[in-house]
């Protein structure tokens, strides 16, 4: 089995992240998005991967996962062009894929309960597509499935972003998948987004007799549409430090109790890390620095005098200010710096910024 992730779209909701790099670069718990779903493909045994890069910086996804050799898998890498959706993409694999089933995770979703089981009940089945389905809060944001009344085991339709959702069962994006599935992309008719969407081809797939069967998440399940959803997405992470669930850290880090500190990282005596909290190589902290709980710090970060919660500050960034911060994303290489004397402030900020002083 091959497993296919998709790496493209333009991440609008995350600008000005997003001006940089794409989305699923963007680090949870100090690890690129992206590289949770490989690993969990390489853990249940999927070796050859297909990452679709689109047209936002796709050399820093080649530059990151290269071969694929550091991650223990073989990455081919295929274009898309345009956003043009999940089964556009998926349509662009047909060759990569040839006759066997195949798993296609979406770039941008964290699951923290790992695919192994899946693959397994997947494997022996004669279902033309497995789908994963989550109870979420607000079901207008996702594919929702919709369940026989009568027979619960049973989908009646799946379809996408629902005004009126007949559930709250959200269509998760991990895709369990055979070939039929090109032929039924090739009938289908973009949506009102302009997109080919994976609901409805699954809706298709199903509605021409074929068998879709589905399983429920356990554990916790994360799109990351939003900087907000980001923010989450790095507590739930980081709540799982110590925990048989982990997540995978590198060897040279050192755990103690639910915080993460990788080497050559310098805590001054006056600085209180609070976990759960994972700090990079190299940094620098303190003086009087307070950090976490729920912080992802990058390598080489060098922070003085700041306390920040509930935060992600990417690798690079040098903060030297009497400041709180809390819920914020500091991307790669920033700076926040106290301008006390003359007391003015000067700002040089990208496209959407937030800025509440
Ligand atoms: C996509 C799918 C949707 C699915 C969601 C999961 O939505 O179209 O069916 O529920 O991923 O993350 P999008 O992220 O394109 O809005």
């Amino acid at each position: 089995m091959k497993g296919i992730i998709l790496h493209g779209g333009h991440g609008t909701r995350l600008r000005p992240l997003t001006h940089t790099g794409p989305k699923q670069l963007l680090p949870i718990a100090n690890k690129p998005m992206s590289q949770y779903a490989l690993e969990d493909l390489k853990t249940a045994g999927i070796t050859e991967v297909g990452i679709i890069i689109g047209d936002v910086y796709p050399e820093k996804v080649k530059e990151y996962y290269g071969t694929g050799e550091k991650f223990g898998v073989k990455i081919s890498y295929i274009y898309q062009a345009e956003p043009k959706g999940i089964s556009h993409a998926i349509r662009l694999c047909k060759d990569f894929i040839g006759d066997d089933k195949f798993i296609v995770y979406l770039g941008d979703n964290v699951l923290r309960k790992n695919l192994v089981d899946y693959k397994k009940k997947f494997e022996s089945s004669d279902s033309d597509a497995m789908i994963l389905l989550c109870e979420v809060n607000e079901p207008q944001r996702f594919g929702i499935a919709e369940l026989d009344k009568e027979n619960p085991g049973k989908i009646i339709k799946i379809m996408e972003k629902p005004k009126n959702p007949p559930s709250n069962l959200a269509v998760i994006g991990i895709y369990f998948l055979n070939p039929k599935i090109f032929e039924i992309i090739d009938n289908l008719k973009p949506s009102w987004r302009g997109e080919l969407e994976i609901t409805d081809a699954l809706d298709m797939l199903m509605k021409k007799g074929n068998k879709i069967e589905f399983d429920t998440v356990t554990g916790w399940w994360k799109d990351t549409g939003t900087p907000e959803d980001i923010i989450h997405a790095n507590k739930l992470v980081l709540d799982s430090i110590g925990t048989e669930n982990q997540f995978l850290v590198d060897e040279d880090s050192k755990i103690k109790d639910s915080i993460v500190i990788g080497s050559g990282t310098e805590i001054s005596r006056d600085s209180f890390v609070t976990g759960p909290a994972i700090i990079g190589k190299n940094c620098k902290i303190g003086p009087s620095v307070r950090l976490g709980p729920y912080i992802s710090v990058g390598d080489n970060c060098i922070l003085k005098n700041c306390n920040i919660e509930e935060s992600i500050i990417m690798a690079d960034c040098k903060i030297n200010a009497k400041t709180d911060l809390s819920t914020s994303i500091i991307a790669h290489g920033s700076e926040i710096q106290d301008n006390q004397i003359p007391k003015k402030q000067q700002f040089l900020l990208g496209e959407r910024s937030n800025l509440k002083i």
